[in-house]
């Protein structure tokens, strides 16, 4: 078992029937999905789900559990998910997939959201590894990157796959993936990106997580708030 398998089966434990479950996007949460489904089918686990994704939405149905669209939830018991950084305050950057607005708002929704990673994930600071992706509603990208520049900012649109256009999220944002000054620490970043106009939403989870599960070697440590 590797190290993501072993920490999306941590989080699991946590999952009691009855619950309305968060399911998140990437390979950590494809493991915990997985896992979710053989308990439902060995262990007579009895939950219902509500998917971060299409491509989450897609499995969990593959493995028949039950799942519900996001219009019709207004709350959630339990929401698992991955991260593409993890700093020491528990501030996450999310979103190199493309539905992080969906992810955020679960994130919010959930009584409890777990983040899920193995230790590469770990950084100093947001943005050390990767740029800080930020949805942007079409017709304002130029004027929004613009007003991000003026805070310092530098990148540009989201490219898609094949090079000859620009990435559309589900929904249909752009995507500008930008980088920051290093010495902005989450909160200012997270405040200074909410508040820029044109903004659907970003990648960084400020203040949404209660506990982060780390899995390095074999080993699984629970950080809860
Ligand atoms: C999806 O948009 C991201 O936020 C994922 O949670 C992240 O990329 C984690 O992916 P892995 O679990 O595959 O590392």
């Amino acid at each position: 078992m590797n190290d993501k398998q072993m920490v999306a089966l941590q989080a699991a434990k946590y999952v009691k029937s009855g619950m309305l479950v968060g399911l998140g996007t990437g390979s950590t949460a494809n493991y915990f999905i997985e896992e979710l489904a053989r308990l439902q089918r060995e262990e007579g686990l009895k939950v219902t789900t509500v998917a971060s994704s299409t491509i989450s939405a897609i499995t969990a149905q593959s493995l028949n559990l039950p799942i519900v669209a996001l219009e019709q939830i207004s709350s959630i018991d339990l929401y698992v998910d991955g991260a593409d950084e993890i700093t020491p305050d528990m501030t996450l950057l999310k979103g190199r997939g493309s539905d992080l607005v969906k992810e955020k708002l679960l994130a919010r929704a959930a009584s409890k959201f777990i983040a899920v990673a193995d230790e590469s994930k770990l950084v100093s600071h947001i943005g050390q590894n990767f740029v800080i992706p930020i949805e942007v509603i079409p017709f304002a990208w130029q004027l929004t990157k613009k007003s991000l520049e003026a805070a310092g900012a530098k990148g540009n649109l989201r490219p898609n796959a094949a090079k000859d256009g620009f990435w559309v999220t589900s929904h249909g944002s752009y995507v500008l993936d930008m980088t920051f000054d290093r010495s902005l620490d989450a909160k200012t970043l997270n405040d200074l990106i909410s508040n820029t106009p044109g903004v659907v939403e970003h990648g960084i989870f400020y203040g949404l997580t209660d506990a982060v599960f780390i899995a390095a070697n074999g080993l699984v440590s629970e950080r809860w708030i």
